[in-house]
Parts: C-alpha cells; sequence; structure tokens
C-alpha cells in the first residue's frame, strides 16, 4: 500500500488513491495492477464505452492471473476478479478521479498538445502533494509539464510501464532537471510496492528500452521494405536466433502501430539530438498501415491478421 508515501508531502493526502487518466491497453493494465496490490484506483476515459472496455481488459488479464493463483478452485478464482475490480471506480471526470488521489498516471494517447492540456486540469484539481506522472513513451517529460507551477514541476515525473503490464516488471522512473529526490523516491517506492522493478533514468527520448527498441523496430520494417525476407521469417529468425520472446513485427503489432508512428515522426522532427536522424525517417509501409486503421492487435490487422 502507499507506505511510499509516509515520510513525504503526500502522506498529508489521501495516499492510497491512484488516478489513472486514459484506459486503453496500458491504462487499464495500470489500473489493474494498482488495484491487485490494494490501491483504490479510478480509470478516467473520454466515453463510458471506453471505459467499459478498459473494464473487459481488466477483467479478461485478472482471468489469467486468478488461474495460475487458484489453479483448481473456479470460485476463488471468479473472487479474486470481483475484488480487485471493485476497487477500480471508473469516470469520465479526470478532474473527479484526481481530486483525492495520492498519485496520477496519465496513459491517453501519445499527443503532447493533449498531454499539457489534461495535466493542466489536473493540476488545478489534485492534492497539492500528489505525484503527477506521465506513462510517456517519447515525449519529454519536462515538455509535457512546461507549463505548470514550479512546485508541481518537484513531484512530476514520467512512470513508463511496459506492455502487457500485468505480465512486464520494469517500470522506469524518468527523472527531469527540475524533480525533487524526494518525488523520485516516492514513486520508486511505489513501484517496488505494485511488485514490480524501478530503474530510474534521465529525461532523454526513449529513456533506456525505446531508445534501443525503436531502432531495432525500424530497422527491421525497412529489411521487410528491402525484400530481404518476410515478416514471418524476420520474426522466427529474432525468436529462434536470438531467443526474443515476440519478433519485430509481432511486438510493433503488439504495441500498435499508431504509437510506433507518433514516436519515430516525432523524433525525427524533433527529438533531442534525434532530429533529422535517418533510423527514424518515415516508413512507406508503416504510413500506409496506420492511414488505413490497420493499427496491430487492438484493430485486428497490422503487419498479421488477428
Ligand atoms: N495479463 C495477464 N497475464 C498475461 C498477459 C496479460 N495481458 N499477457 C501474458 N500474460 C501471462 C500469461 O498468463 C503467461 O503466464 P505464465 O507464464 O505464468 O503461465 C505468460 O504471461 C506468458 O504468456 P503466454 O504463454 O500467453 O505467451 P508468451 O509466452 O508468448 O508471453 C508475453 C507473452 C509476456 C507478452 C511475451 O511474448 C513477451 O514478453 N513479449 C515481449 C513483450 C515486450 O517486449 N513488451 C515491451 C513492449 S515496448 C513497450 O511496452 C514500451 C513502449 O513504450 C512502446
Ligand atoms: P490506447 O490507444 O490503447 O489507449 C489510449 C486511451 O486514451 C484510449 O482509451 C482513449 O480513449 C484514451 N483517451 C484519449 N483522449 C483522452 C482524454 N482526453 N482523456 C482520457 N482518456 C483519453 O494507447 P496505449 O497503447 O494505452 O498508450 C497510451 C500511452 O502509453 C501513450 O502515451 C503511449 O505512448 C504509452 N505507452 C504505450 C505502450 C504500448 O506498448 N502501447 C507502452 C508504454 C507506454
Amino acid at each position: 500500500r502507499v507506505r511510499a508515501f509516509a515520510s513525504s508531502a503526500a502522506a498529508q493526502t489521501a495516499v492510497d488513491r491512484v488516478a489513472v487518466i486514459g484506459g486503453g491497453q496500458m491504462g487499464a493494465g495500470i489500473a489493474q495492477v494498482a488495484a491487485t496490490h490494494k490501491h483504490d484506483v479510478t480509470l478516467v476515459d473520454v466515453s463510458q464505452e471506453a471505459l467499459e472496455r478498459g473494464k473487459a481488459y481488466m477483467a479478461k488479464s485478472l482471468g489469467r492471473v486468478a488461474k495460475k493463483k487458484f489453479p483448481d478452485d473456479a470460485q476463488a478464482q471468479g473472487r479474486f476478479v470481483d475484488e480487485v475490480l471493485s476497487r477500480v471506480a471508473l469516470s469520465t471526470s479526470p478532474a473527479e478521479a484526481a481530486g483525492s488521489a495520492g498519485l496520477v498516471i496519465e496513459a491517453v494517447v501519445e499527443n503532447i498538445k493533449l498531454k499539457q492540456d489534461i495535466f493542466a486540469g489536473l493540476a488545478a484539481a489534485a492534492p497539492e502533494g500528489a505525484i503527477l506522472a506521465s506513462n510517456t513513451s517519447s515525449l519529454p517529460i519536462a515538455k509535457i509539464s512546461e507549463q505548470l507551477s514550479a512546485a508541481r514541476k518537484k513531484r512530476f515525473i514520467g512512470l513508463h510501464f511496459f506492455n502487457p503490464v500485468p505480465q512486464m516488471k520494469l517500470v522506469e522512473v524518468v527523472r527531469t532537471d527540475e524533480a525533487d529526490q524526494q518525488a523520485v523516491d516516492d514513486a520508486v517506492a511505489f513501484v517496488k510496492g505494485i511488485g514490480k522493478v524501478p530503474a530510474v533514468c534521465k529525461d532523454t527520448p526513449g529513456f533506456i528500452v525505446n531508445r534501443l527498441l525503436l531502432p531495432y523496430m525500424m530497422e527491421s520494417i525497412r529489411l521487410l521494405e528491402r525484400g530481404v525476407a518476410s515478416a514471418r521469417d524476420i520474426d522466427a529468425a529474432m525468436k529462434l536466433g536470438a531467443g526474443y520472446p515476440m519478433g519485430p513485427f509481432e511486438l510493433c503489432d503488439y504495441v500498435g502501430l499508431d504509437t510506433i508512428k507518433f514516436i519515430v515522426d516525432g523524433w525525427h522532427k524533433e527529438g533531442k539530438g534525434l532530429a533529422g536522424d535517418k533510423q527514424f525517417a518515415p516508413s512507406a509501409k508503416l504510413d500506409e498501415l496506420v492511414k488505413n486503421g490497420h493499427l496491430g492487435v487492438k484493430t485486428g490487422r497490422g503487419f498479421y491478421e488477428y
């Protein structure tokens, strides 16, 4: 539980509560994991329909967890799923969700203006000592928070989870130059408290994992475009020849091709130290798939059909 914040300013607020803004694959996963570890969570999205999708995602994933936890006891499985879900409230109001939260984690689509606008509203609503965090894959944390007050910036950090959140152990804790040590310590303790492993890093494009993963994904797409091999053979090669759990095209489809396009286009245009870098230049194949709404697993088609 958020003993994490016991020594911090946030201890004066209702720190058991976590608000997650954006109930897509990442937000729903984050809400699920926080609720599993006894936090009261409010999940926010733009419509009731989107919230129901998030809830269905959590129920399905919790069902998998429950089967492993109670292999021979269907009733216990059901109780576990219901109990965790009972700690997740659904809302379409970020201000209401953040009003009593000790930690607010934003996981909406990868768009800087949208994220800045959301945090402007959250800063007006969240308790003074709350930690405000973004799950962005590629945007500078300092830029997302640039319009906020100095006090808010001190407790504004990146909390970067990995997909699928219930299964992936890592969370990158991204510190800006303005964040204070207490906020980083509180975030690290929160991450440990939900059963994950933190890696603290600086606010640079892609942090650690994506700075290494995106060049690999883009080079894979270019191999395909050059006709070196089929997507299936490239995937088989990396799984069987390099021991990766998924091949690059399976992983691109899993992450979401829109998210990948947002990342590389953003870096190619204005990434610090990356602008104009050929590695992140547009790919005709990726652009075409995204233009046609083939975004990967979440839309039923990407490099593969599902
Ligand atoms: N919810 C709960 N449990 C899940 C799950 C989910 N959504 N997805 C998988 N699991 C569990 C399964 O229940 C299973 O558990 P056990 O081994 O304990 O039985 C385990 O994960 C393995 O699942 P499967 O057997 O179904 O399939 P798999 O062996 O192929 O593993 C995987 C699935 C864990 C996703 C694995 O393929 C993998 O690690 N892939 C790579 C994922 C990755 O690289 N993610 C990072 C993407 S980059 C990113 O997220 C950052 C960004 O900003 C873009
Ligand atoms: P997604 O498309 O599955 O979900 C985004 C959700 O945000 C949708 O449910 C959408 O309705 C909601 N949303 C849009 N505008 C909103 C608003 N104004 N208020 C509240 N909700 C709003 O996307 P995702 O894959 O979950 O990615 C979300 C964030 O997490 C992005 O910043 C992405 O870069 C990052 N991320 C993604 C991955 C990944 O593998 N997909 C991994 C780590 C981080």
